[in-house]
Protein backbone atom coordinates (compact mmCIF):
# COMPACT_ATOMS: atom_id res chain seq x y z
CA UNK A 1 0.00 0.00 0.00
CA UNK A 2 2.54 2.69 1.06
CA UNK A 3 5.71 1.16 0.23
CA UNK A 4 8.46 3.40 0.84
CA UNK A 5 6.48 5.41 3.51
CA UNK A 6 6.08 2.11 5.24
CA UNK A 7 9.81 1.17 5.18
CA UNK A 8 11.14 4.81 6.74
CA UNK A 9 8.40 4.14 9.29
CA UNK A 10 9.43 0.59 9.81
CA UNK A 11 13.25 1.39 10.03
CA UNK A 12 12.27 3.96 12.30
CA UNK A 13 10.41 1.69 15.15
CA UNK A 14 13.07 -0.53 14.52
CA UNK A 15 16.50 1.90 15.13
CA UNK A 16 14.30 2.95 18.51
CA UNK A 17 13.66 -0.49 19.77
CA UNK A 18 15.08 -3.33 18.19
CA UNK A 19 13.96 -6.12 21.01
CA UNK A 20 10.53 -5.34 20.15
CA UNK A 21 10.13 -5.24 16.24
CA UNK A 22 12.37 -8.35 15.84
CA UNK A 23 12.14 -7.88 11.74
CA UNK A 24 14.60 -5.82 9.50
CA UNK A 25 11.39 -5.24 6.75
CA UNK A 26 7.94 -5.58 6.95
CA UNK A 27 6.47 -8.74 6.08
CA UNK A 28 6.33 -9.61 2.37
CA UNK A 29 2.87 -9.55 0.51
CA UNK A 30 3.28 -13.24 -0.29
CA UNK A 31 3.30 -14.04 3.89
CA UNK A 32 0.72 -11.77 4.49
CA UNK A 33 -1.75 -13.28 2.02
CA UNK A 34 -0.63 -16.88 3.61
CA UNK A 35 -1.21 -15.43 7.19
CA UNK A 36 -4.32 -13.94 6.16
CA UNK A 37 -6.14 -16.70 4.59
CA UNK A 38 -7.58 -18.17 8.17
CA UNK A 39 -10.03 -14.86 7.79
CA UNK A 40 -13.44 -15.83 6.51
CA UNK A 41 -14.81 -13.93 3.12
CA UNK A 42 -18.23 -14.42 4.31
CA UNK A 43 -20.59 -13.11 7.04
CA UNK A 44 -19.44 -10.28 9.30
CA UNK A 45 -16.38 -11.83 10.95
CA UNK A 46 -14.57 -10.15 13.99
CA UNK A 47 -10.65 -10.35 13.04
CA UNK A 48 -7.56 -9.68 15.67
CA UNK A 49 -4.26 -8.71 14.34
CA UNK A 50 -1.07 -8.53 16.33
CA UNK A 51 2.01 -6.87 16.23
CA UNK A 52 0.64 -4.66 12.82
CA UNK A 53 3.48 -2.74 12.21
CA UNK A 54 3.02 -0.47 9.34
CA UNK A 55 0.24 -2.73 8.37
CA UNK A 56 2.03 -5.23 5.47
CA UNK A 57 0.11 -7.91 6.92
CA UNK A 58 -3.41 -5.62 7.63
CA UNK A 59 -3.66 -4.96 3.68
CA UNK A 60 -4.10 -8.78 3.11
CA UNK A 61 -6.36 -9.16 5.97
CA UNK A 62 -8.42 -6.12 4.25
CA UNK A 63 -8.43 -7.76 0.81
CA UNK A 64 -10.47 -10.30 2.28
CA UNK A 65 -12.86 -8.78 4.73
CA UNK A 66 -16.62 -8.59 3.61
CA UNK A 67 -18.88 -5.13 4.34
CA UNK A 68 -19.74 -5.36 8.08
CA UNK A 69 -16.80 -6.95 8.98
CA UNK A 70 -14.18 -5.73 12.25
CA UNK A 71 -10.43 -5.52 11.72
CA UNK A 72 -8.98 -5.11 15.38
CA UNK A 73 -4.75 -4.47 14.74
CA UNK A 74 -3.10 -4.64 18.08
CA UNK A 75 0.14 -2.51 18.47
CA UNK A 76 2.36 -1.88 21.19
CA UNK A 77 4.81 1.10 19.40
CA UNK A 78 2.80 4.34 19.92
CA UNK A 79 4.86 5.63 16.48
CA UNK A 80 3.58 2.62 14.66
CA UNK A 81 -0.14 2.55 15.96
CA UNK A 82 -0.25 5.96 15.00
CA UNK A 83 0.93 5.61 11.57
CA UNK A 84 -1.44 2.76 11.10
CA UNK A 85 -4.38 5.29 12.03
CA UNK A 86 -3.26 7.67 9.46
CA UNK A 87 -2.29 5.43 6.63
CA UNK A 88 -5.17 3.24 7.08
CA UNK A 89 -8.47 5.42 8.58
CA UNK A 90 -11.09 1.93 7.91
CA UNK A 91 -8.29 -0.10 11.07
CA UNK A 92 -9.46 -0.02 14.04
CA UNK A 93 -5.84 0.16 15.90
CA UNK A 94 -5.59 -0.64 19.39
CA UNK A 95 -2.58 0.64 20.92
CA UNK A 96 -1.60 -1.54 23.68
CA UNK A 97 0.04 -4.71 24.65
CA UNK A 98 -0.81 -8.42 23.21
CA UNK A 99 0.32 -9.50 26.83
CA UNK A 100 -3.23 -8.11 27.90
CA UNK A 101 -5.11 -8.98 25.17
CA UNK A 102 -8.18 -9.87 26.55
CA UNK A 103 -8.60 -6.75 29.12
CA UNK A 104 -8.00 -4.50 25.50
CA UNK A 105 -10.52 -6.71 23.90
CA UNK A 106 -13.43 -6.58 26.92
CA UNK A 107 -12.70 -2.72 26.59
CA UNK A 108 -13.97 -2.66 23.16
CA UNK A 109 -17.16 -5.03 23.44
CA UNK A 110 -15.26 -8.10 21.89
CA UNK A 111 -15.81 -11.61 23.77
CA UNK A 112 -15.12 -13.69 20.71
CA UNK A 113 -13.30 -13.57 17.86
CA UNK A 114 -13.64 -15.29 14.28
CA UNK A 115 -9.79 -15.57 13.77
CA UNK A 116 -6.26 -13.87 15.19
CA UNK A 117 -3.42 -13.35 12.96
CA UNK A 118 -0.39 -12.36 14.56
CA UNK A 119 2.89 -10.72 13.52
CA UNK A 120 4.71 -10.84 16.74
CA UNK A 121 8.14 -11.82 17.20
CA UNK A 122 7.72 -14.30 19.18
CA UNK A 123 11.33 -15.78 19.63
CA UNK A 124 11.97 -12.51 21.50
CA UNK A 125 9.64 -12.81 23.88
CA UNK A 126 10.04 -15.06 27.43
CA UNK A 127 7.92 -17.96 28.22
CA UNK A 128 5.15 -16.50 30.36
CA UNK A 129 4.52 -13.52 27.76
CA UNK A 130 4.34 -16.19 24.90
CA UNK A 131 2.01 -18.50 26.98
CA UNK A 132 -0.36 -15.54 28.37
CA UNK A 133 -0.29 -13.88 24.85
CA UNK A 134 -1.20 -17.60 23.31
CA UNK A 135 -3.66 -18.39 26.67
CA UNK A 136 -5.58 -15.30 25.12
CA UNK A 137 -5.64 -15.98 21.85
CA UNK A 138 -7.10 -19.66 22.48
CA UNK A 139 -9.81 -18.25 24.59
CA UNK A 140 -11.00 -15.82 22.33
CA UNK A 141 -11.20 -17.95 19.33
CA UNK A 142 -12.57 -21.24 20.80
CA UNK A 143 -13.33 -23.97 19.29
CA UNK A 144 -14.79 -22.41 16.18
CA UNK A 145 -11.79 -19.74 15.19
CA UNK A 146 -8.40 -19.80 13.82
CA UNK A 147 -4.81 -18.20 14.41
CA UNK A 148 -1.95 -17.83 12.60
CA UNK A 149 1.33 -16.53 12.61
CA UNK A 150 4.76 -17.08 11.51
CA UNK A 151 8.23 -17.91 12.47
CA UNK A 152 11.54 -16.86 10.83
CA UNK A 153 13.23 -20.23 9.27
CA UNK A 154 16.98 -18.88 10.33
CA UNK A 155 15.75 -18.57 13.93
CA UNK A 156 14.27 -21.89 14.48
CA UNK A 157 17.70 -23.44 16.26
CA UNK A 158 16.57 -20.49 18.79
CA UNK A 159 15.77 -22.22 22.25
CA UNK A 160 12.39 -18.99 22.55
CA UNK A 161 11.81 -20.48 18.70
CA UNK A 162 11.64 -23.84 19.63
CA UNK A 163 9.57 -23.51 22.68
CA UNK A 164 7.21 -21.68 21.01
CA UNK A 165 5.98 -24.11 18.77
CA UNK A 166 6.12 -26.45 21.54
CA UNK A 167 3.71 -24.57 23.26
CA UNK A 168 1.42 -23.85 20.50
CA UNK A 169 1.57 -28.16 20.19
CA UNK A 170 0.11 -27.85 23.90
CA UNK A 171 -2.39 -24.29 24.09
CA UNK A 172 -3.34 -26.32 20.25
CA UNK A 173 -5.09 -29.62 18.85
CA UNK A 174 -3.86 -28.37 15.62
CA UNK A 175 -1.36 -26.55 14.43
CA UNK A 176 -0.17 -27.24 10.72
CA UNK A 177 3.09 -26.00 9.35
CA UNK A 178 2.99 -23.98 6.01
CA UNK A 179 5.42 -23.77 3.74
CA UNK A 180 8.17 -21.48 3.69
CA UNK A 181 8.10 -18.04 1.73
CA UNK A 182 11.80 -17.94 0.19
CA UNK A 183 10.66 -14.05 -0.90
CA UNK A 184 10.02 -12.76 2.47
CA UNK A 185 13.12 -11.13 3.63
CA UNK A 186 14.25 -13.07 5.51
CA UNK A 187 12.31 -16.21 4.58
CA UNK A 188 9.61 -17.32 7.14
CA UNK A 189 6.90 -19.69 7.36
CA UNK A 190 3.62 -20.31 9.09
CA UNK A 191 1.39 -21.73 12.17
CA UNK A 192 -2.04 -22.35 11.24
CA UNK A 193 -3.86 -23.39 14.69
CA UNK A 194 -7.33 -24.61 15.78
CA UNK A 195 -8.84 -25.89 18.36
CA UNK A 196 -7.65 -25.09 21.65
CA UNK A 197 -7.01 -27.54 24.69
CA UNK A 198 -9.09 -27.16 27.62
CA UNK A 199 -7.75 -24.09 29.82
CA UNK A 200 -6.52 -26.62 32.68
CA UNK A 201 -3.74 -28.19 29.85
CA UNK A 202 -2.49 -24.69 28.91
C1 LIG B 1 8.10 -8.45 13.26
S1 LIG B 1 7.22 -6.92 13.41
C2 LIG B 1 5.85 -7.32 12.32
C3 LIG B 1 5.13 -6.12 11.81
C4 LIG B 1 4.07 -6.42 10.73
N1 LIG B 1 3.01 -7.27 11.24
C5 LIG B 1 4.69 -7.11 9.55
O1 LIG B 1 4.53 -8.33 9.44
O2 LIG B 1 5.36 -6.42 8.76
C6 LIG B 1 6.54 -7.12 15.05
C7 LIG B 1 5.55 -6.07 15.48
O3 LIG B 1 5.01 -6.45 16.75
C8 LIG B 1 4.94 -5.33 17.60
N2 LIG B 1 4.98 -5.82 18.99
C9 LIG B 1 6.03 -6.33 19.67
N3 LIG B 1 5.68 -6.70 20.90
C10 LIG B 1 4.35 -6.44 21.01
C11 LIG B 1 3.39 -6.62 22.04
N4 LIG B 1 3.74 -7.15 23.22
N5 LIG B 1 2.10 -6.25 21.82
C12 LIG B 1 1.73 -5.71 20.62
N6 LIG B 1 2.61 -5.51 19.60
C13 LIG B 1 3.89 -5.86 19.79
C14 LIG B 1 6.15 -4.50 17.21
O4 LIG B 1 6.05 -3.16 17.63
C15 LIG B 1 6.13 -4.68 15.69
O5 LIG B 1 5.31 -3.74 15.09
Amino acid sequence: MDGPAARRAFLAAVLRRPARIGAVAPSSPELGALLASIVPCHGTPVVVELGAGTGAISDMIAARLPAGARHLAVEVDPALAEYLRRSRPGLEVVEGDATQLAALLAERGVAAVDAVVSGLPWALFGSAAQRAILGHVADVIGPTGGFTTFAYRHAMPMAAARRFRRTLHEVFDEVLVTRTVWRNVPPAFGYVCRRPAPAAVR
